[in-house]
């Protein structure tokens, strides 16, 4: 369910005409549902509602302050992997005791961050990183929070680049070393065990991996215990799916309650790290038609481009197009192309959209998760506006880059004056 509706034959968000905010803001741009957003949170967080958990809101996916201080708003904390993150989720007044930090490269001045914001835990992912944290810790006279991310070799059946709980992958403590360096980590006089965590992939449509995971997080939790280890937090990390087209991904109620099945008698505070299950569908890319043209094949160029949205172009993944500005019966094949210089510059293949023609807006649909955050300047191209729908209202919650933006930070240095 999303708030991306036709009236008479035109988009509206919620209650305003997509069409105006285009006149307003210009295109491209990126258009959120507040109360979309609002209702997915919902709908993931309330069936968990009668066991001890937090919704960590995954802010890679989409990490602009207002929409993270939308979910702070409804109890939400975040799953960070920055220091970037960090900032964010704190300028957004996400309370650090709900903040949780993944990501196997974490630099020891980002440790630091984390460590004086106080926040809940730290996903360590090696033993290197365990003795840095131990380090940076032991400097500043503090005690680190620290719960390990297992590998359970589990196939996520997602694409390869976004699968990472399998042996072949770069995340995570593979499952047989792992009771090893929780003994070490226990031994440290900085480091404070608090849980297991584990994330095996993104975009999943199915539940029997997330359960054959938690299946053995269970076993090597049991085993921790009985080593007088102890584990009060259990992070099962994000990764349930969207429809992008004909995927049919379990409801987050289905999700939660095999979960919570699972979990029984396990006595540990779950944690959560969705991302795109509560704003993938929360938001569409905004593009103008600029031209059209027809050779072996027939191309919509449109203003947005690879940087702007590059899922379709690093992981072939389909997005549906709408018409934003009228009705259009006619359909024909065609391809949608950016103006970026690359032949792998499209939002779309070989699909059947209605005849475009110029300065028709064309709506990216399911563009939330992972379509700002991903964007560039590639080819010199300020990034793009976001705007918050919320009612009758919309709001520019990041204004559109300028050239001078482009240019910030750079300098030329007096020898080629
Ligand atoms: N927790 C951790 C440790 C993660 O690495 C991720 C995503 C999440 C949570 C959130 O996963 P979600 O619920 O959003 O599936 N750029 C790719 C997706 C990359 C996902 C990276 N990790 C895409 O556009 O499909």
């Amino acid at each position: 369910m999303h708030h991306f509706t036709f009236q008479d034959d035109k988009m509206f968000c919620e209650s305003v005409p997509v069409e105006k905010i285009a006149r307003t803001v210009g295109t491209p741009f990126y258009l959120y549902s507040a109360a979309t957003l609002t209702q997915h949170f919902k709908a993931f967080d309330d069936p968990f509602s009668d066991i001890p958990h937090i919704s960590c809101f995954a802010t890679k996916a989409c990490s602009n302050i207002a929409i993270l201080k939308l979910f702070a708003n409804l109890g939400g904390g975040a799953d960070i992997v920055s220091g970037g993150e960090l900032f964010r989720a704190l300028q957004a007044g996400v309370d650090p005791k709900r903040i949780v930090y993944s990501g196997v490269g974490k630099t020891e001045s980002e440790m630091e961050y984390g460590l004086q914001s106080g926040i809940l835990q730290f996903n360590v992912e090696s033993e290197q990183e365990l003795e840095a944290l131990q380090k940076t810790a032991a400097r500043l006279k503090m005690k680190a929070p620290v719960s390990f991310r297992i590998n359970p070799d589990v196939d996520p059946k997602t694409h390869a680049y976004i699968s990472t709980g399998m042996a072949k992958n770069k995340f995570g403590i593979p499952i047989d070393q792992a009771e090893k360096i929780y003994a070490t980590a226990q031994a440290m006089a900085n480091i404070e065990i608090t849980g297991v965590s584990c994330h095996i992939g993104s975009q999943l449509t199915k539940l029997s991996p997330f359960i054959e995971a938690l299946q053995k997080v269970k076993l090597f939790i049991t085993r921790l215990r009985q080593a007088e280890i102890k584990i009060s937090h259990l992070d099962l990390g994000g990764g349930l799916g969207i429809q992008y087209d004909e995927e049919s991904p379990p409801h987050p109620r289905e999700y939660a309650k095999a979960i919570k099945e699972e979990l029984q008698g396990m006595n540990c505070t779950l944690i959560l790290e969705p991302g795109r299950v509560i704003v993938g569908n929360a938001a569409i890319l905004v593009t103008k038609v600029l031209y059209t043209k027809k050779g072996q094949k027939k191309f919509i160029i449109v203003d947005a481009g690879m940087n702007d949205l590059v899922r379709p172009s690093l992981y072939d993944a389909f997005h549906a197009m709408k018409l934003v500005n009228r009705k259009e019966l006619n359909l024909e094949v065609a391809d949608v192309v950016g103006p970026i210089c690359e032949t792998g510059d499209f939002l779309a293949r070989d699909k059947e959209l209605p005849v475009c023609k110029s300065d028709d807006l064309l709506a990216v649909m399911s563009a939330g998760a992972y379509g700002f955050t991903m964007s560039s300047n590639y080819n010199s191209r300020p990034r793009v506006a976001e705007v918050l729908v919320n009612g009758n209202d919309f709001f520019e919650i990041r204004r559109r880059e300028t050239y001078e933006d482009l240019i910030k930070g750079e300098s030329i240095p007096d020898f080629l004056v």
